[in-house]
């Protein structure tokens, strides 16, 4: 939910780099985009639109400055113009800002400011923070106290970077939005050191690695209420009240590369495709075959006696399947929408509260979470985010190494957070088969490969790329992957999509149900629930609607679909994730011959920071 880039170090080369940074952040937000730059002046271009759109404007321009910073933005006040894009502006227009996060007291400080005789440009609560500063420098402060001043003021949350007319520093603060250095000091080559040549360095700032990983894998994550100042020289990290703070620095495992999108047209294709690498990552020295045990020893001992789940979206659907890996296995398991979670809150007695969230940074997932910690409870995070908000403020963190997932439809992190969720289930629980879930797991990555290689989903997309309404429908495990099958359907085509448990169908939505509506069915086993999904199956057949089966062709379900969708045989506990790729696949399919924006869909941003 906005990108934010700072640069410092890259003199001549400034604009590039932040340009760069924001077309690598793009995906978390793409509806208006600027950039500023500090030297002897300030220099701002902004503009509506995705980045492009910047690119154009910046042609006719080419502002230049030792530091700076940019900004890729999702609405929240005022709607996408180029008055209402970041960087925003002091009423003399020598101090730039860009901010991601939400000022929950804007309206009382701009009054105040607006009574005082500044002059407001945009809609946004973020305006107010270059007057605030422009007001402390008037009062006499030197700018980095000016800064901190001006920061100290604001009620919310927010990561905030600050440029100013003849200053050659980055001034940054942050408060329940994410902000991260990146350092990048060459050591000195022995011909440098002959020459006497000074080595290079370049820092950087921003909300999310990606924007300066082609740069450097060095990474300082700044926590809730650090202030830093950063230069060509350095960087300094203080509280705000200017206490220092020692800050280590961390090492990103992932590539470069994993942020491109490697030859594949759009970033969702790539992501699907790296589901195999992704989950034996994920399983990756966690696992022993031959002693059929898990070895999560990293987390500590968590022996809960019961768990609750809190997540949003995608996140959620893969809480709802772990739910059920646990109850299966004993422990009293429960799924909550995270933004439902404080309305009424479970008792929580010796649960342990898990927060599953793909970047870690999600509002309403944080909120619950802290919502669970007030009231007692050991908190475990399930993320892909390494120093994310989640990992640093739950008791415990899980990472589902997935790598980077750049498209806003979330795909394989759905897969790892699963992957991820079983392991954890048979660490923390006593599960009687597990060698043979372990077993299953392993195959899992190959499973996935198989649907990859032979998938006729394509083929399904373009039969059914006309209907004007979906449904997907499944039992136990599958139920998630049916709201997961919608979901994807719906976020990335524009079209009506719904997931039911294939028994609710008949209590009102078989209404909907008719030649015109493909039913989704996602049928593996032959057990007593995948029979009666067949005769759920039966049932929509019998009002004329095309069926899909995803199937792995265990039960009969075939002699009722028009098209099958094939699944290999996997264990039952990995089936319905394997089946997921199939819908993955259609849902992709259908956009691309749509024409959708697919990696960035409208109205949408891949990590949603406010509640
Ligand atoms: C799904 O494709 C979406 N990107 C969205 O539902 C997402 O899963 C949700 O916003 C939660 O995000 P998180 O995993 O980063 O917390």
């Amino acid at each position: 939910m906005c990108g934010i880039i700072g640069c410092a170090g890259r003199d001549g080369e400034t604009l590039d780099v932040l340009v760069h940074g924001l077309s690598k952040l793009e995906y978390r937000g793409y509806d208006s985009a600027g950039v500023a730059l500090a030297g002897s002046d300030l220099d701002v271009c902004k503009t509506a639109g995705e980045i492009d759109e910047l690119r154009a404007a910046l042609e006719e321009r080419s502002p230049s400055g030792s530091v700076g910073i940019g900004h890729t933005r999702w609405s929240t006040h005022g709607p996408p113009t180029d008055e209402n894009a970041h960087p925003h502006l002091d009423c003399n227009r020598e101090v730039a800002v860009v901010h991601n996060g939400i000022i929950e007291n804007y309206q009382e400080l701009r009054d105040e400011l607006s009574t005082a005789g500044h002059e407001f440009r945009s809609d946004t609560d973020t305006e107010v923070v270059p007057h605030l500063i422009e007001d402390a420098l008037a009062d006499g402060a030197d700018p980095e106290d000016a800064v901190r001043q001006a920061v100290a003021r604001l009620e919310g949350s927010y990561a905030v970077c600050v440029v100013m007319s003849g200053v050659d520093r980055i001034f940054a603060a942050r408060n329940d939005s994410p902000l991260v250095l990146g350092v990048d000091g060459e050591a000195r080559s022995a011909s440098e050191s002959a020459s006497g040549d000074e080595p290079r360095a370049a820092y950087y700032l921003a909300s999310d690695v990606p924007a300066f990983r082609d740069h450097t894998d060095r990474v300082v994550y700044l926590a809730d209420g650090e202030f830093a100042v950063v230069d060509a020289d350095g960087y300094r990290v203080t509280t705000l009240d200017g206490e220092p703070v020692e800050k280590t620095e961390d090492t990103v495992d992932w590539d470069p590369e994993e942020t491109g999108k490697s030859g594949y047209d759009h970033f969702m294709l790539k992501e699907i495709h790296e589901q195999p690498r992704a989950l034996r990552q994920c399983f990756r020295g966690r696992v022993d075959e031959l002693s059929g045990t898990v070895d999560l020893a990293d987390l500590g001992d968590l022996s809960p006696r019961g768990v609750q789940l809190v997540a949003c979206g995608t996140s959620y659907h893969a809480a709802v399947y772990a739910a059920q890996l646990f109850q299966q296995a004993g422990i009293p398991a429960q799924a909550f929408l995270a933004s439902e979670y404080a309305t009424s809150p479970p008792p929580i007695g010796d649960a342990l509260v898990i927060g599953v969230t793909q970047s870690g940074e999600t509002a309403d997932t944080l909120s619950a979470l802290r919502e669970a910690r007030r009231r007692g409870a050991r908190t475990l995070a399930v993320t892909n985010t390494v120093g994310s908000t989640v990992a640093r403020e739950c008791d415990h963190a899980m990472y589902i190494r997935a790598g980077p997932e750049i498209g806003v439809a979330a795909t394989k992190t759905f897969s790892s957070q699963i992957a991820a969720l079983n392991l954890l289930s048979l660490a923390i629980t006593s599960v009687g088969d597990s060698r043979e879930v372990i077993s299953g797991l392993r195959d899992l990555p190959g499973a996935v490969q198989e649907i990859l290689d032979t998938s006729t989903a394509q083929e399904i997309a373009e039969t059914y790329r006309d209907a004007e309404s979906y449904f997907f429908i499944g039992r136990g495990l599958h139920y998630p992957v049916a709201l997961e099958g919608a979901l994807k359907m719906k976020e990335i085509t524009y079209k009506h999509a719904e997931g039911f448990a294939a028994g609710e169908l008949k209590h009102g939505p078989l209404a909907l149900v008719t030649s015109d509506t493909p039913v989704f069915a996602v049928v593996t086993g032959d057990d007593e629930q995948a029979t009666k999904t067949v005769g759920n199956v039966k049932e929509v057949e019998a009002r004329d609607a095309p069926v899909v089966a995803v199937t792995d062709g265990a039960s009969d379900v075939e002699r009722y679909a028009d098209h099958v969708l094939e699944v290999p045989d996997t264990h039952r506990r990995v089936a319905a994730v394997v089946a997921n790729v199939q819908l993955q696949l259609v849902a992709y399919h259908t956009a691309d011959m749509l024409g959708r924006s697919i990696d960035k869909p409208r109205n949408l941003a891949k990590s949603v920071t406010v509640e």
